[in-house]
Order: C-alpha cells, then sequence, then structure tokens
C-alpha cells in the first residue's frame, strides 16, 4: 500500500462501488485500490474480451468483491451489476487499434455502451458516474500543456466514440442534474499492461521485444510524444473521484505534467534491461498516430490534491521486472505480439 492509500485507507467504507471493465488492466488495479480503501463493495462487470481472471486473482477470496462476467450492453447485465450500487467508475471500452479494423462495434461498445450504463444507473438512483475517458479525445496537441479547454479533435473512431461518451455523461449533470465526473488519463503503464493483440501498448511492447532480444520498433521519426502516469497512481487519482463535493459536472485531465518522446522511451527500456546495443528499427508513421501529448494536471491538483509519485524511470525498471518474472510462465512472449504498423493491421 503506498503512503497516500494508507492515508486514504476506510475512506470509502459504506460505499458499494461498480467498476465496469474491471478485469483490464486499469480496472482491476482500481478494484485492487478500492477494496484496500475500505470500499463496503467491489463490483466488477466485464465480458472478458481483453480483461482476464489472472488480473483479480488477488480479490478470489475477498467477500467484499463480486465479478459479473456479461456485456454493458446487455440490459438483464446491467441491471444485476448496478442493484444496490452507490458508485460507478464506467472503464469499459474497446481500445483505439481495435477501432482501425472495428469502427462500428468499437463505437457501439464505447459510445452507445456509455449511453446505456448512464441510463440505467440513473433508473438506478445512484450517486455519483465517473466516466473514464482518454487523452485521445484531444486529437494531437494544439498547444502544451494540454488543459480541459483544448479542442477536441480526435484521430481515431476510438477517440470519436469515447468523446461521444464523454458528451452523454456531460448532458446527464445536465438535463438530469446526474453527478457525472469525467476524468481523462493519458498514457497508463504498470504490472497487467497488454503487450499484445489489439490492447497493445507501447510500453510494454518495448519492453517485451528488449527481453527477448529484438530491438524495439518505432513507427516513424519517434520524436513523437506521450504524457505517462504509473497505474497506481492513475488508480490512486480515480479513487479520490468517488468523494467529495464539487466535481460534479466537471471534466477532469489525468496527466502527469511531462512527456517522453518515443525515442527516449526505448532508451529508457534499452537501460533498464541492460541492452543499450538493441538500436529502434524505424518503420513508417502510423495514420492516426497523434504527434504529441502532454496534459495540464493543474485541475486535477486543485480539485482533489492529487499529485503523481512515480517518476518514468522507477516505474520502467519496475515493469521490466515484473514482465521478468511473468515471462517465467510465458517464455513466448514476443511471439504473441505483431509489429505490424496500423496500415498493414488494417488490411488483415
Ligand atoms: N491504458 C491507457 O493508457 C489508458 C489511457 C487513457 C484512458 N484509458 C481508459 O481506461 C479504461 C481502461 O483501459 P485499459 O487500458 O485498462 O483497457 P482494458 O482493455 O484492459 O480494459 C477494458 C475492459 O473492458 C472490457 N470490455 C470490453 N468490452 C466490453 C463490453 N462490451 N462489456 C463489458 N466489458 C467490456 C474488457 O474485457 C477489458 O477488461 C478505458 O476506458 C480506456 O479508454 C486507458
Amino acid at each position: 500500500m503506498s503512503g497516500l492509500d494508507r492515508a486514504q485507507a476506510d475512506n470509502l467504507s459504506g460505499l458499494r462501488i461498480l467498476v465496469t471493465g474491471g478485469a483490464g488492466f486499469i480496472g482491476s488495479h482500481l478494484v485492487d485500490t478500492l477494496l484496500a480503501q475500505g470500499a463496503a463493495e467491489v463490483r466488477a462487470l466485464d465480458n472478458l474480451t481483453n480483461g482476464n481472471h489472472e488480473n483479480l486473482v488477488g480479490q478470489n477470496a475477498n467477500e467484499r468483491f463480486t465479478l459479473v462476467v456479461g456485456d454493458v450492453r446487455d440490459d438483464v447485465v446491467r441491471e444485476k451489476a448496478l442493484h444496490g450500487i452507490d458508485i460507478v467508475y464506467h472503464l469499459a471500452c474497446l481500445g483505439v487499434r481495435h477501432s482501425l479494423h472495428d469502427p462500428i462495434e468499437n463505437h457501439d461498445v464505447n459510445a452507445r455502451g456509455t449511453l446505456l450504463m448512464l441510463c440505467s444507473a440513473r433508473a438506478e438512483g445512484i450517486r455519483r458516474f465517473i466516466y473514464v475517458s482518454t487523452s485521445e479525445v484531444f486529437g494531437t496537441a494544439q498547444y502544451v500543456p494540454m488543459d480541459e479547454r483544448h479542442p477536441t479533435w480526435p484521430e481515431t473512431v476510438y477517440g470519436a466514440s469515447k468523446l461521444a461518451g464523454e458528451a452523454s455523461s456531460r448532458a446527464f449533470f445536465r438535463t438530469y442534474g446526474m453527478d457525472t465526473v469525467v476524468v481523462r488519463p493519458f498514457n497508463t503503464y504498470g504490472p497487467r499492461s497488454h503487450f499484445a493483440g489489439d490492447s497493445g501498448e507501447v510500453l510494454p511492447r518495448t519492453i517485451v521485444r528488449l527481453l527477448a532480444g529484438h530491438r524495439p520498433v518505432i513507427f516513424g521519426d519517434g520524436q513523437q510524444t506521450r504524457d505517462f502516469m504509473h497505474v497506481f497512481d492513475t488508480v490512486t487519482a480515480l479513487a479520490l473521484l468517488a468523494q467529495g463535493s464539487g466535481l460534479a459536472g466537471e471534466t477532469l485531465n489525468l496527466g502527469s505534467g511531462a512527456e517522453v518522446t518515443m525515442n527516449a522511451l526505448c532508451a529508457a527500456v534499452a537501460l533498464a534491461v541492460e541492452r543499450p546495443d538493441l538500436l529502434p528499427v524505424h518503420d513508417s508513421a502510423r495514420p492516426g498516430d497523434v504527434r504529441r501529448l502532454l496534459g495540464d494536471p493543474t485541475l486535477m491538483m486543485s480539485l482533489t490534491g492529487f499529485a503523481p509519485t512515480v517518476p518514468f524511470e522507477r516505474g520502467v525498471a519496475e515493469l521490466v521486472a515484473w514482465f521478468r518474472a511473468s515471462a517465467a510462465d510465458n517464455p513466448d512472449q514476443v511471439e504473441l505480439m505483431e509489429d505490424r504498423n496500423w496500415v498493414a493491421l488494417e488490411a488483415v
């Protein structure tokens, strides 16, 4: 438990909380944190498309935890998952790569799924609905740091569908007076992050490649940037949104305030795995690849007091250790990855 977790412990006592997407990367860490902070009950709703039981193995014996396996678009499933719930964290969605080859389903889960969750949560009379959006709603930075008023011109259907979910969440506050909060994490990394398939993220992919002795792949010149936050910090920030007045109707960026180029990321991983000889291979730039992201954390800090605690280099070193340990279970990790450009990915 981090220092902040300890300070917050028991703050959530009495609350019954639903986390959609709770078997996924961020959702499962959020489940752990909410339970560690004393929530009376935490329920995860996930159809296990990209999430898995393994992420929740630490809570198997916890009587305050339940996993509801099902689709957020299923009326019966939503009713069951929401019954008696006070707070909803809505994270269930399909990711950016999925949106390239199946934009219709991506929109259906991310946009319509959110609207359905809002309708059902309102019918249940929940106290607060926290919509976990993404910095991908912005498209590439038009100025930095990117505050909440930065224009939203998403590059992908994923970003567009998440923006629709944001708009519906804000509309439920304005139209129905429902207590909704929108939060936009920038790039999150840490244990349980995806390295393979549609959900594969750049940092875990790079780590897995280098650990297997392969050179990292950079699409484009490597000068594109992302604002990285360790998942322990991300979920600490999310947990702070469960309570407190003055948050209803707000939209908050959740960035660290620092940016990392893809070139610097590869160098940091090479250092952590002690393979500085594995220099990046450059492939052509990807369509829809955002050029620059750097969040302004000021509003989040001023409304919640949150500040990130895990420096990037330390987080990378710890994640390398985590992947080293998990490779013992799955020595063929690198075979599961497809380091193809998005253009090729779309064509298959
Ligand atoms: N990972 C990041 O860097 C990042 C950055 C910004 C925002 N986010 C947001 O955080 C949230 C969680 O992302 P993540 O990285 O943990 O992804 P993830 O894929 O690990 O989690 C999403 C979960 O939703 C589940 N899901 C998908 N479709 C579903 C459906 N129809 N019904 C029920 N469950 C369904 C998946 O099985 C998965 O477990 C998402 O809303 C995402 O937009 C993530």
